[in-house]
C-alpha cells in the first residue's frame, strides 16, 4: 500500500520578531499529532522549524490533497496559533488567512509539498525547510540534483540514472505547468526556470514517472490581486538506487547561491545550509536559511531524523554566505541587495510617487 509523505508548514508567531520559533509551540503541535499517531490517522510525524516556520512531516495512507490531513495540520496551526497568541508572539497566526478551514490548506496560507510512493527495500529521504526566502529557491538545487553531471555523478556513470529526468515546471503567474525531458530539453529547462520567481519547478520524475522530488509550490494564488504563494518553502527529495545519492542531494548546498527574500522579503542574500540549532536566521533578519533533514522512511516510520547540515563539511559554505552577506548588505537600499521594485513584498513607491508628482516636470 503507497505512503504518502505531507510536509505542511506555517508561520504562526515568531519569537522574537521572525527570527525563530518558541518552544511551547513545538511542543503542542506534537502533542496533537501524538494524538492522531494514538488514533491510526496518521502513521508517524516529525516536527521542527526553519526560523519562524512550523514544519508537520507527516507520513500517512491517505493519499496527496487528503482533507483530513489537511484538516489536521490545519487544526494543528490554530491550536499553535492559540499558543502563540497567549505568549504574544510576534505575527500570531500571520500565515492562517482564513478563520474557517476549507477542505485543503492550499491558498490558504500554509505551504504543501507532498509525495505518493511505493515504499522501496530502503527509502532514503531528505526533507528540506527553508526561511526568509521564496519557492524558487528551489530550482538552483535540484536543476543540479538532477541534470547537471557535474553535480550528480550517477547521471553519467549509474546506468540506472543515465536516462535522466523529467521537470514539472509551473508558470505561477499563468497558472499553468509543463513537463521537460532532461537532458534533451536541459537548455529550454533552464530559460524557464533560471527565472526563479515565474518559473518553478514543482515536481521531478524519473522517466518512468516514479515521483522523486516535490516542492511547495503553489499554483498561482491570488487574493486581493496579490499572488500570496510565495512564502518560505518546502522540498522533499527521495535518494539513492536510481536516484540522486544522498550526497549528490546535499551537494549544491556547497555553494551559498543567491535567493530572494531576507528583510523584509524585499532583498537578495547568500542560502546558508545551516543545522536545526543554528535555523535562527537574526542579522539584517537573515541571511535566508536552509536546514536538510534526513530520514529512512521505514513501513511509513520517520526513522530520524539526521540533522544533515550538522556537519564541518558546510563550515566554509557558512563562512562564503557571512562574507557575501557583508558584500551585499553594503549596497543598502540600492539593487541589487534590494530587489527589483515588482518584486518587492514592502513598498511605498505609490506614496512617494503620489506626494512628489508635482515635483516631476
Ligand atoms: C521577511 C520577514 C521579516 C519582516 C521584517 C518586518 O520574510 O519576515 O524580515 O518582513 O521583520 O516585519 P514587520 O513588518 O512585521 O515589522
Ligand atoms: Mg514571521
Ligand atoms: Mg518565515
Amino acid at each position: 500500500m503507497p505512503i504518502t509523505l505531507s510536509v505542511i508548514k506555517a508561520d504562526i508567531g515568531g519569537y522574537v520578531g521572525h527570527s525563530s520559533m518558541h518552544p511551547n509551540i513545538i511542543a503542542r503541535a506534537i502533542q496533537l499529532l501524538d494524538e492522531q499517531k494514538n488514533k491510526g490517522t496518521i502513521v508517524d510525524f516529525h516536527v521542527t522549524h526553519c526560523g519562524d516556520d512550523l514544519e508537520l512531516i507527516i507520513s500517512h495512507r491517505l493519499g496527496n490533497d487528503s482533507s483530513e490531513i489537511h484538516k489536521l495540520a490545519w487544526d494543528v496551526f490554530v491550536e499553535c496559533t492559540n499558543v502563540a497568541k497567549e505568549l504574544k508572539l510576534y505575527g500570531a497566526g500571520q500565515d492562517l488567512l482564513s478563520d474557517a478551514f476549507s477542505g485543503n490548506v492550499k491558498g490558504m496560507g500554509p505551504g504543501c509539498a507532498e509525495m505518493t510512493f511505493e515504499e522501496r527495500k530502503s527509502e532514503p529521504i531528505i526533507v528540506f525547510a527553508a526561511d526568509k526566502t521564496s519557492p524558487g529557491a528551489w530550482n538552483y538545487p535540484l536543476f543540479k540534483m538532477f541534470a547537471d553531471p557535474f553535480n550528480t555523478i550517477g547521471l553519467v556513470i549509474d546506468p540506472t540514472m543515465h536516462d535522466g529526468f523529467v521537470f514539472e515546471v509551473h508558470d505561477v503567474f499563468n497558472d499553468k505547468n509543463a513537463r521537460l525531458n532532461t537532458p534533451e530539453e536541459m537548455y529550454d529547462l533552464l530559460c524557464l526556470i533560471g527565472a526563479s520567481e515565474h518559473y518553478i519547478i514543482k515536481n521531478v520524475y524519473k522517466k518512468d514517472g516514479t515521483i522523486a522530488a516535490t516542492t511547495s509550490t503553489q499554483r498561482v494564488n491570488l487574493i486581493a490581486g496579490r499572488y500570496v504563494g510565495k512564502d518560505d518553502p518546502v522540498m522533499i527529495v527521495r535518494c539513492q538506487s536510481g536516484l540522486p545519492a544522498v550526497g549528490e542531494v546535499l551537494e549544491p548546498f556547497s555553494l551559498p547561491y543567491m535567493v530572494t527574500g531576507w528583510m523584509r522579503g524585499s532583498h537578495w542574500g547568500p542560502f546558508m545550509p545551516v543545522s536545526v540549532n543554528d535555523a535562527n536566521p537574526t542579522r539584517f533578519d537573515g541571511p535566508p536559511r536552509v536546514i536538510a533533514l534526513g530520514f529512512q522512511l521505514t513501513n511509513g516510520m520517520l526513522i530520524g531524523p539526521r540533522d544533515m547540515f550538522a556537519d564541518p563539511s558546510y563550515d566554509h559554505v557558512r563562512q562564503k554566505a557571512n562574507e557575501i552577506a557583508d558584500y551585499i548588505r553594503r549596497h543598502g537600499p540600492f539593487e541589487p541587495q534590494r530587489l527589483p521594485l515588482a518584486e518587492m513584498e514592502y513598498t511605498t513607491l505609490p506614496q512617494v510617487l503620489n506626494k512628489l508628482k508635482d515635483r516631476f516636470k
